[in-house]
């Protein structure tokens, strides 16, 4: 049986980023949020980024989702340079590739559970027949098959977050960015969340997860940890005791 921090034999290269830099300019100032980053990631890796609140985790999330574009630097997605990709091909690494679980869920408010895991295939110009056929298994996937016609305050925290993964997950992508997942919940549901995204990492998915708890990270196989902008550490497998964040 598999231990928990073993790690898997990993596919190929799928996030190649090269010294990326980030500045955010505000007026005269300007935030160097990411100062030079390289880092790969291969297929089915389940990686837990760290770091101080601004170190730059969620300005590299956005990056590697293709959500934000660097300053300057390379990044290179399933071998293509991103900055070269039109329109239509970044479209579809967002849609298709990737799928993006929030701290805050990032659920429409009026929407039934159903709605709101519908949305990607309503971008991505999925008839309504076979749009309600995936979202409800999608749904019944992570638990919540009795809950589709509920909105998100008639569901409790963990069912909204598990609402929001359907919603990552129902496009099929291979890799799963999700930045502080278990930021708002309590732990027995958090480790709910954390067992869903185990689940997706055993079925062959790409997991890289933004935490600042130590066992949160700790259902990672590869710790990188972030500060001022910098990789400051990069373990593959056990994180060494000595090397944990102190709690709180
Ligand atoms: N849109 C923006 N405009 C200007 N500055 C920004 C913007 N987004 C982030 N920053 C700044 O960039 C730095 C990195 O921010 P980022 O959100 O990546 O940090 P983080 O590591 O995710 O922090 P936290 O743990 O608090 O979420 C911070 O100093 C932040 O103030
Ligand atoms: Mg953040």
């Amino acid at each position: 049986m598999e231990t928990r921090n073993s790690v898997r034999p990993h596919g190929p290269v799928v996030i190649d980023i090269e010294n990326i830099t980030k500045d955010y300019v505000m007026g005269e100032e300007v935030v160097r949020a990411l100062r030079g980053v390289t880092l790969q990631i291969r297929r089915n890796e389940y990686i837990a980024i760290m770091g101080p609140s601004g170190s730059g985790k969620s300005t590299l999330m956005n990056m590697l989702g293709c959500l934000d574009t660097p300053t300057s630097g390379r990044y290179e997605f399933s071998g293509k340079n991103v900055a070269e990709m039109d329109d239509d091909e970044l479209a579809a690494v967002r849609n298709r590739e990737i799928g993006f679980v929030f701290q805050t869920f990032n659920l429409l408010p009026r929407s039934t559970s159903l709605r709101n895991v519908e949305l990607p295939l309503i971008y991505a110009g999925v008839d309504p027949e076979r749009r309600e056929a995936r979202a409800t298994q999608v749904l019944a996937d992570v638990g919540l098959g009795d809950r589709i016609h509920h909105k998100p305050n008639e569901l409790s925290g963990g069912q909204r977050q598990r609402v929001a993964i359907a919603r990552a997950l129902v496009n099929g992508p291979s890799i799963i960015l999700a930045d502080e997942p278990t930021g708002n919940l309590d732990s027995k549901t958090g480790d709910e969340i954390m067992e869903l995204l185990e689940n997706l990492y055993q079925s062959g998915n790409t997991i890289i997860l933004v935490t600042h708890e130590r066992d949160i990270a700790a259902h990672a196989r590869r710790t990188v940890h972030l500060r001022d902008g910098l990789i400051e550490m990069d373990h593959v497998g056990f994180i060494p005791e000595l090397d944990l964040p102190v709690a709180g």
